[in-house]
C-alpha cells in the first residue's frame, strides 16, 4: 500500500517533512517514539486501521476533551492531518532521524 504517496491531498515535500518531524517530536512524546503508545494510544497502522479516517482527523485537529490529546489546528489544516493519517496507516516505519 502506498497511499501515503501518491494522494492528491499530498503537502509539498518540505512540508511533509516538518510534519514527519512534528509526529516525532510532539506526537511521539505520547504516543511513544516509535508511535506504538504511551500516554497515548498506538499509532501503528492495526491500531487505526478500520477507524473512520473523520474521526481520526477530528482528534487531531480538534483534540479529545478530558484526555491528553491536545488540538493541532493552530498547528496544520485538516488536509495535512488526513495526509498524516494516512502516513500512519501505511506500513511505512517512523525514520528515528527525522
Ligand atoms: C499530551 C499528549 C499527546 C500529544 C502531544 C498527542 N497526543 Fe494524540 N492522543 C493522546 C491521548 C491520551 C489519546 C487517547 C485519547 C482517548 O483516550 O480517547 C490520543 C489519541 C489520538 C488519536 C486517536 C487514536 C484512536 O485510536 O482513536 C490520534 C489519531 C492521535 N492521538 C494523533 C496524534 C497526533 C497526530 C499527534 C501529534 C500531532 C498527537 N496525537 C499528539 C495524547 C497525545
Amino acid at each position: 500500500m502506498s497511499a501515503w504517496a501518491d494522494t492528491s491531498n499530498a503537502p509539498d515535500p518540505a512540508r511533509q517533512q516538518a510534519l514527519l518531524h512534528l509526529l516525532h517530536q510532539d506526537c511521539g512524546a505520547c504516543h511513544g517514539l516509535t508511535l506504538k503508545g504511551g500516554l497515548g494510544s498506538p499509532l501503528t497502522p492495526q491500531a487505526l486501521s478500520g477507524k473512520p479516517m473523520e474521526n481520526l482527523v477530528a482528534t487531531i485537529m480538534n483534540g479529545r476533551p478530558g484526555t491528553p490529546m491536545p488540538p493541532w489546528k493552530p498547528f496544520m489544516s485538516e488536509a495535512e492531518a488526513e495526509w498524516l493519517v494516512q502516513w500512519l496507516q501505511s506500513q511505512k516505519p517512523l525514520d528515528p532521524n527525522q
